[in-house]
């Protein structure tokens, strides 16, 4: 798969993907993440790319012509499955959309600071807009990097144990139960005995009740409407 990032600030999303499970699956070759800087299509050599908005008000907005020109120049490299604005505005970002994005091959992500972008670029390219939560960032480098590391960990081979993306909270509209390791008593602090008895069905039983548990007690929601998260 291969996710590219159209954004005023690359050095942003230098760290996100260069370590621990996204390092990983780039050298695997199973997810290739390129960074563009958009003032590489600025309007001037002052590296212009957004300008004051119509009808006045404070805030910049990020101007049409030097996104139109970067997504048509990206678009000659890569035929893009979808392009995602990342935005506050945008439809809440959940496992299931991290499911169905892991399946794209190609994926541009395009980045807001300021106000924003230029509706009419909204309207004319964007396929997909995302907000990751109900709060808003200084720009959606930090929001993307939160979307790339979703979808890249579900891609098959990226993590060691490739069931183990299927056990994770969200999944089954179930939290994940608790989790321990050793040592099995740490200053009196005893792990649950069913864990230690080597019992793989009791372990399952113990871990689904464990998980409806906590999900009725943090997230009743899920419970009532699955859909939600679906
Ligand atoms: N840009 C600024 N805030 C954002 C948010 N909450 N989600 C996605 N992109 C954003």
């Amino acid at each position: 798969m291969k996710i590219d990032i159209l954004t005023v600030v690359p050095e942003l999303l230098e760290s996100p993907f260069a370590h621990s499970i996204m390092k990983r699956a780039n050298e695997k070759g199973l997810l290739t993440v390129r960074v563009y800087n958009l003032r590489d299509w600025a309007i001037n050599k002052h590296g212009q790319v957004d300008d004051y908005q119509y009808g006045g008000g404070a805030g910049m907005v990020m101007m049409c012509e030097p996104l139109a020109n970067a997504i048509e120049a990206l678009k000659k490299e890569a035929s893009y499955d979808e392009i995602i604005y990342m935005t506050p505005d945008g439809d809440n970002f959940n496992q299931s959309t991290a499911n169905q994005l892991s399946l794209k091959e190609n994926i541009l992500i395009i980045c807001g600071h300021y106000k924003g972008i230029d509706q009419r670029i909204r309207d004319h390219y964007v396929t997909k807009e995302i907000s990751i939560g109900d709060y808003v960032l200084s720009g959606g480098e930090l929001a993307a990097a939160v979307v790339v590391d979703a979808i890249g960990r579900l891609l098959p081979g990226v993590l060691n144990d490739e069931t183990s993306a299927l056990f994770d909270s969200f999944q089954d509209n179930l939290l994940a139960p608790p989790v321990y390791t050793r040592p099995a008593d740490f200053n009196g602090w005893k792990v649950p005995e069913i864990l230690l008895q080597g019992d793989p069905k009791k372990v399952d039983d113990w871990r689904h009740e464990e998980a409806l548990k906590r999900t009725k007690e943090k997230r009743p929601g899920l419970l009532e409407d699955p859909g939600q998260i679906h």
